[in-house]
C-alpha cells in the first residue's frame, strides 16, 4: 500500500490521504453485496411464505418454529433472525468491512475519517461487539440445524434422492461451517490466548486444534463472503421452487 509511511492519515478530515492507489474501490463491493444482502434478507424474513419445498427448507427459516402460527402470528424467520444476524454483525472481519464502507470511520487504511473523536470499541455502543464469542456458541447450534436440514434434503417421499436443491443446501452448509469454524473467537478459545501450550492442560490437543483453526482463519474473509452469498442463493433457489418459478433437477 502506498501511504504516508507511518500508516497515519494526514490532517484534513474525511478522505484526506497521501495514498495514490484507488483505495476506495474495495468499498464498493462491500456496499453492494452487504447492502444488497441486508435488504434481500430483511424482505425474505418478513415475507413469511415460500420457505420450503419438498424436503428443502431455506436457511433463513431454520430452525422452523411455529409454522402453523399457534402462538406466533408473524413470520417464523423473525424468531430466529437475531442469531445469524448477531453473529455476522459482530464478526471481526465484517466489522472492519462495514465500519469502512458504511461509516467511513475510517474509509481506508491511512485515509482521513469524519471526526477525530474515535473511541474504537471501548465505549458504548460498539463495546457491545464483544459479545461475539457468545454469538459464536449460538452459531454452532444453528449450524447443527442446518446440517440436519441438508441431510434431510436427501429424504424424499419416494426414497433417498438428491436434487439440485440438495446440492445447493449441502454446499451452503459446508461454506457456513468453514466460516463458523474459522472464527477468531474460536481460534482464541482453542489456544490463541495461551502463551505456552506445553504448560497448559490438554496442551497437545489444543495446539492441534489451534493449528487447524488458524489455517481456516487465514481465509476467514473468503468464507465470510462465500457463505453470505451461498445463504442468499440457497434461500432464493428454494423460494423460486416454492413459488413455482423454478423446477428442481433430480440428480439421482
Ligand atoms: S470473527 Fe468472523 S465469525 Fe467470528
Amino acid at each position: 500500500m502506498a501511504g504516508s509511511g507511518t500508516g497515519i492519515a494526514p490532517a484534513g478530515g474525511l478522505g484526506a490521504t497521501l495514498r495514490r492507489d484507488a483505495w476506495w474501490v474495495e468499498l464498493l463491493p462491500v456496499v453492494v453485496v452487504l447492502g444488497g444482502f441486508g435488504i434481500y434478507a430483511t424482505l425474505r424474513a418478513f415475507e413469511g411464505t415460500f420457505y420450503e419445498w419438498g424436503p428443502y427448507l431455506t436457511p433463513f427459516y431454520s430452525p422452523l418454529i411455529d409454522p402453523q402460527h399457534h402462538w406466533w402470528p408473524w413470520s417464523p424467520a423473525i424468531l430466529i433472525l437475531g442469531g445469524p444476524l448477531g453473529f455476522r454483525t459482530t464478526c471481526y472481519y465484517y466489522r472492519k468491512a462495514y465500519y469502512r464502507a458504511f461509516f467511513l470511520d475510517p474509509p481506508g487504511c491511512a485515509v482521513g475519517e469524519p471526526s477525530r473523536n474515535y473511541r474504537g470499541e471501548s465505549a458504548f455502543p460498539f463495546i457491545l461487539q464483544n459479545v461475539h464469542r457468545y454469538f459464536f456458541y449460538l452459531a454452532v447450534i444453528f449450524l447443527a440445524f442446518l446440517w440436519h436440514d441438508a441431510v434431510r434434503a436427501f429424504v424424499w417421499n419416494d426414497g433417498f434422492h438428491a436434487g439440485l436443491g440438495t446440492l445447493v443446501m449441502l454446499v451452503n452448509v459446508v461454506l457456513l461451517s468453514l466460516y463458523t469454524f474459522s472464527c477468531h473467537s474460536l481460534r482464541h478459545l482453542a489456544g490463541g490466548k495461551l502463551d505456552c501450550f506445553s504448560c497448559a492442560t490438554f496442551g497437545r490437543p489444543r495446539y492441534e486444534a489451534w493449528r487447524v483453526v488458524s489455517r481456516l482463519n487465514e481465509r476467514h474473509m473468503l468464507w465470510a463472503w462465500s457463505s453470505l452469498i451461498s445463504v442468499g442463493f440457497t434461500d432464493f433457489y428454494i423460494r423460486m421452487l416454492s413459488s413455482g418459478a423454478f423446477h428442481d433437477v433430480r440428480l439421482f
